[in-house]
């Protein structure tokens, strides 16, 4: 098993990821260390690769240059076919997930267990119930998506996310547009979930309240690395001038704007 920098145990690990679009380098030399059990958040400007970041975790894309480690696997070595069996332990919530609005709540967040498992109906009904049971929407089985509010769709997004208990589950922005209340009872969400599935996660946020009421380790992604990775209260306390910045929402530093 891997350890990272600060001896803890981790679950996936950057290291010097580096990646292109075309003529434009999102990511240069990105190292991160993913720690097992705890979540991770990851602060960065808009558009300086933080969704990127994810889909390298996941497979979705892979690095130019550097690696992408799952447990102790490499996976930007591996086939499309041992990626998909990654892919069952990992969970990507995505920053604009849609269920499908044909299918009733309950049937949208058994679509994962449909798709990887032979399991019984009675069986998936029953894992169903226990995932909407533990984002708190257990009475919206039957209904179909457009019955429901912003915040209760996001809530069932995550549902369909856990429903396969995954190892590891990535957050894209969970709280992106939705009231200050909701907002609240979807950060607590995500630590009852972590609690409850003893799983580790990794979030991006641009909610700073929220970031430092989930993080266990907040990494800040900038230019293209991770130019500050450490506990909630250390990047707090931070004297690197780029955090700082970035945390009061000053125009005036180092961050070009
Ligand atoms: N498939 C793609 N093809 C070309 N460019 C892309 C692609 N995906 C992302 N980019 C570019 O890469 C950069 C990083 O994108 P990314 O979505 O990772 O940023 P982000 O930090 O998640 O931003 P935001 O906070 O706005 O969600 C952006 O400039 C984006 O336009
Ligand atoms: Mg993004």
């Amino acid at each position: 098993m891997m350890n990272g920098a600060n001896g803890k145990k981790l679950i996936a690990r950057l290291e010097r990821a580096s990646l292109a679009f075309g003529e434009k380098v999102v990511l240069k030399n990105c190292s991160l260390d993913v720690v097992e059990g705890a979540i991770t958040c990851i602060i960065g400007l808009s558009g300086a690769g933080k969704s990127t970041i994810l889909r390298l975790i996941d497979g979705l894309l892979r690095p130019n240059e550097g690696k992408v480690y799952v447990r102790d696997v490499d996976i930007a070595e591996m086939s499309e076919e041992q990626l998909i069996a990654v892919r069952q332990r990992i969970s990507l919530s995505f920053q604009f997930a849609a269920l499908l609005d044909s299918l009733t709540v309950g049937e949208n967040v058994a679509l994962p267990l449909r798709e990887h498992s032979a399991l019984s109906e009675a069986e998936i009904r029953k894992q169903v119930v226990d995932a909407l049971d533990s984002v708190g929407l257990s009475h919206v089985y039957d209904l179909l998506p457009s019955e429901l509010s912003g915040g209760m769709l996001k809530r069932a997004g995550f549902a369909r996310a856990i429903v396969t208990k995954p190892e590891l589950i990535l957050y894209d922005e969970p709280t992106t547009g939705l009231d200050p209340i909701v907002t609240h009872l979807i950060t607590d969400t995500i630590c009852k979930l972590r609690e409850k599935l003893d799983g580790t996660a990794v979030v991006i946020s641009h909610d700073l309240d929220s970031i430092f009421m989930m993080a266990d380790y907040i990494a800040m992604l900038f230019e293209g690395a991770i130019i500050a990775y450490d506990t909630k209260e250390n990047i707090r306390k931070s004297n690197n001038p780029i955090v700082q910045q970035f945390l009061s929402g000053s125009e005036q530093g180092p961050i070009p704007i």
